[in-house]
């Protein structure tokens, strides 16, 4: 078998075997294949694309190529929950802390930023000496001592998705089904729980810029979790606007830490993790109906258990927990520049894909995939859409440790705020819910 010969197939829109495929993965991990070959593969799958059966193939490849947690009597009990990326997405790190501390066992492998999007671990990472590279063992006895754990697709799980997803990030090959779909269902089935609870993003900010293409998404991917015996749930959301007002990495985690402390308690970020909660706790049987599972949530974090939850994690993941009552200790940027409205009226949208841009150029994100990213830089939203703003009233605030990018930044976030003289009609964030 020759890896020209599979690119050529693809490339001419033919259907590969599972023999080629798994040959096209083994060889990429043991690194037999150059990345220019596994990157114009990439480029052939984004224009050909990939049938149900080749798409649940590669996700069964990608699974292959590490190992998979089991965790055993724990399994049918553990919960996991994935995005598939958005622009100040934040709600995996709003809600884990809350459903562990509800006594739910969550296991979870994040990635890190993609494409303008950003990534759980790179948030996570900000905080200083956190880390997600554990391995299988440190995962499971994580899980079993505090009950909850995050790893990534390093080492020996999902090694194939790391490598691929790194190549997607810098080839413009990203934003395809198959190979969203085989990303994520991989590395959730690899991690070992037994309910998967998947946000599927559309809009500006996401890949799949309409709803019924998310749609289509959703439906594979629990098409392909049934496949694999796993009982996935896909719900898809707006990602037409940032979530919640923080985006960038250190940023997203205080305005986390702010909802898990119960500061924030109204809004996008609130109410998609009280959604996503729900949810989850219903699917326990524990709970009768919405309204006794959403109470239980709140009571969560007025109690300080969500919060004391987080704080556990934060520690044996390395980090210093004083951090969640001592914000100084992430790393600070040296500017802060206010931009004003030069006019007056409601905020009407917020362009995600603009300040994900912005936030981009300002070393929020990768270019390369070798890239360092800066923690400490971002763009927080002092207006939000409905919210009226009178001119010279500040809409966002720059975070930023370069003169020239902020400049840059400064004239995306401009284009992103769109104005109207009439107050627009609140968001929907669940556009549909499609079961196992
Ligand atoms: N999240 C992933 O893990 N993979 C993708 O391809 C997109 C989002």
């Amino acid at each position: 078998m020759r890896i020209v010969d599979i690119i050529d197939k693809k490339k001419k829109g033919l259907e590969l075997t599972e023999e080629e495929i798994n040959y096209f993965i083994s060889s990429l991990v043991d690194k037999t294949m150059p990345d220019y070959q596994a990157s114009a593969w990439l480029m052939a799958v984004w224009f050909r694309g990939m049938s149900e059966n080749e798409t649940a193939l590669l996700t069964k490849a990608i699974i292959n190529s590490g190992e998979v947690i089991n965790f055993e009597s724990l399994t049918d009990k553990i919960v996991d929950k994935h995005s598939t990326g958005g622009v100040g997405d934040k709600v995996t790190i709003t809600l884990i802390p809350l459903l562990a501390a509800a006594g739910i066992p969550i296991a979870k492998l994040s990635g890190k930023g993609l494409g303008h999007t950003g990534g759980t671990i790179d948030k996570l990472e900000s905080i200083p000496g956190f880390s997600c590279a554990l391995t299988v063992e440190e995962m499971k006895s994580q899980v079993n001592n505090i009950g909850l754990a995050i790893g990534q697709q390093t080492g020996n799980l999902t090694p194939a998705d790391g490598i691929l997803y790194a190549l997607r990030d810098v080839t413009a090959t990203i934003d395809s089904m198959p190979l969203i779909a085989s990303s994520v269902v991989s590395k959730k089935i690899a991690a070992g729980a037994g309910n998967i609870i998947l946000d599927v993003k559309y809009g500006s900010g996401a890949f799949m810029k309409k709803p019924e293409d998310a749609v289509k998404l959703a439906e594979l991917m629990v098409k392909i979790g049934k496949r694999l015996n796993k009982s996935i749930t896909a719900v898809v959301t707006s990602m037409e606007e940032p979530l919640g007002r923080a985006i960038g990495n250190s940023i997203e985690i205080i305005e986390s830490m702010e909802f898990l402390k119960g500061n924030i308690k109204t809004g996008d970020i609130a109410q998609l993790t009280y959604d996503f909660a729900k949810i989850a706790l219903l699917q326990t049987d524990k709970f009768k109906d919405e309204e006794t599972a959403l109470n239980y949530v709140k009571e969560l974090i007025h109690s300080g258990k969500a919060m004391e939850k987080f704080k556990e994690l934060i520690k044996a993941q390395g980090g210093n927990p004083d951090i969640t009552d001592n914000y100084s200790l992430f790393k600070q940027p040296s500017y802060k520049v206010e931009i004003k409205s030069d006019k007056s009226g409601y905020i009407k949208k917020i362009d995600a894909y603009k300040i994900a841009y912005g936030c981009k150029l300002l070393g929020a994100g990768r270019e390369k995939k070798t890239d360092d990213i800066d923690y400490s830089v971002g763009v927080y939203l002092n207006k939000k859409s409905g919210e009226f703003v009178n001119s010279g009233d500040v809409i966002c605030t720059i975070f930023s440790n370069n003169e020239d990018k902020t400049e840059l930044c400064k004239k995306y976030c401009i284009e992103a705020f769109e104005y109207d003289i009439e107050k627009p009609s609140p968001q929907k964030e669940i556009y549909d819910i499609i079961k196992p």
